[in-house]
């Protein structure tokens, strides 16, 4: 009994040494002081001793009793002085709250909302998981076209009943044309940012997960003008004033005639660098009118209606805002750069 004594008490000792907070010492306190708490019981059992040994312990026992008392009662006082200096000392710095940082990306995306907003357009979202049909065939691209190795795909490993894999993780943001003028009909005015997904080998222009920013307008009599106008508002929009919007022939097998996107180098404001490779102009996206098939597709009468449609790479709308260099920093999750924005 007596060791058992001795050794609670070194314990509890120990223990209060490691006391940091009030918290704690409460703690402390019910597992050995409490009603069941282990010195408690301990101390119940001395009744059990005949009256000799109880005799001899008894003092012992309350003498442990007392020390430990005082010593919670001590750490308590301690506490409670530390507690109020803390409380007075205000003239200590606050503790900083971080403050999050919204994505670049997000920020041109957002900016392009709102011009699109205000000429009238749609905000839509598509599937990141697209079937075969809307991803390809609905876009004019059946399974035999070699436009399909225009774009290195993962497929899903889901075979339908007829052995196909007719799930890919979507390429573009041009299969939500399909889908918008299937559920929306025409006339019609989109647009479409969203994450797509390629099977790249990746370097500083070439992400296997990047987003785009699709737009299409379909209505009675729209034409290549109509495209040209809403692509030069863009640039100037992002870029400023002066930037200028050029259209090469590209072939794009839901679009025709198609063409790409390029915007007047920001950086050497056309005039030749080695960002635009000497050239002057800046390549971002793709576009045209939209292919009788892809109206079709969508359930529009293609000799009542025409449309265009048009898709950026979001990222590479934002590395020319902002002077990015390796597009695969935007996946980075690289605090140093996000701070940034
Ligand atoms: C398309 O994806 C077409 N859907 C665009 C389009 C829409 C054409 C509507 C006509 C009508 P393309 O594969 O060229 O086209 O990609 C468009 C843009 O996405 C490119 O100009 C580029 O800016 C961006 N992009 C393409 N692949 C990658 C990639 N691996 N990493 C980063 N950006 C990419």
């Amino acid at each position: 009994m007596q060791k058992e004594l001795q050794k609670i008490k070194e314990e509890i000792l120990t223990k209060l040494k490691e006391v940091k907070d009030s918290e704690f010492l409460s703690e402390l306190e019910t597992k050995y002081m409490g009603r069941k708490g282990e010195l408690t019981t301990l101390l119940r059992s001395l009744s059990d001793l005949g009256a000799d040994e109880r005799k001899k312990i008894g003092k012992l026992a309350n003498e442990i009793k007392n020390d430990i008392q005082q010593a919670f009662l001590d750490i308590r006082k301690e506490l409670t002085a530390e507690d109020k200096i803390g409380f007075m000392d205000v003239t200590l710095p606050g503790k900083k709250i971080a403050r999050g940082h919204i994505h670049p990306i997000s920020l041109v995306q957002d900016e392009l909302e709102d011009l699109f907003m205000s000429m009238g357009f749609m905000i839509l979202e598509g599937p990141e998981l697209e079937s075969d049909f809307y991803n390809f065939e609905a876009l004019n691209i059946p399974s035999t076209h070699p436009a399909r190795d225009m774009q290195d795909t993962f497929y899903i490993d889901k075979k339908n009943k007829d052995g196909d894999m007719d799930l890919v993780m979507r390429t573009h943001t041009s299969p939500v044309q399909v889908r918008a003028m299937q559920e929306h009909g025409a006339p019609l005015r989109a647009v479409v940012p969203g994450r797509t997904f390629r099977c790249e080998a990746t370097d500083v222009r070439h992400e296997h997960t990047f987003y785009q920013f699709e737009g299409l307008m379909v209505d009675k009599k729209i034409n290549f003008s109509h495209l040209k106008g809403i692509l030069a508002e863009i640039g100037k929009r992002l870029y400023g004033a002066e930037t200028q919007v050029r259209m090469r022939p590209k072939f794009y097998p839901f679009v025709e005639p198609g063409a790409n996107i390029e915007y007047t180098c920001f950086l050497c404001n056309g005039q030749g660098c080695n960002l635009c490779k000497k050239t002057g102009w800046l390549e971002v996206g793709g576009c045209g009118l939209i292919h009788p098939n892809v109206l079709k597709a969508g359930g529009i009468d293609p000799n009542e209606y025409t449309g265009f449609a048009f898709g950026f790479g979001l990222n590479r709308l934002t590395m020319l805002k902002y002077g990015i260099e390796d597009i695969r920093t935007f996946n980075s999750g690289d605090m140093r750069f996000l701070e940034q924005f």
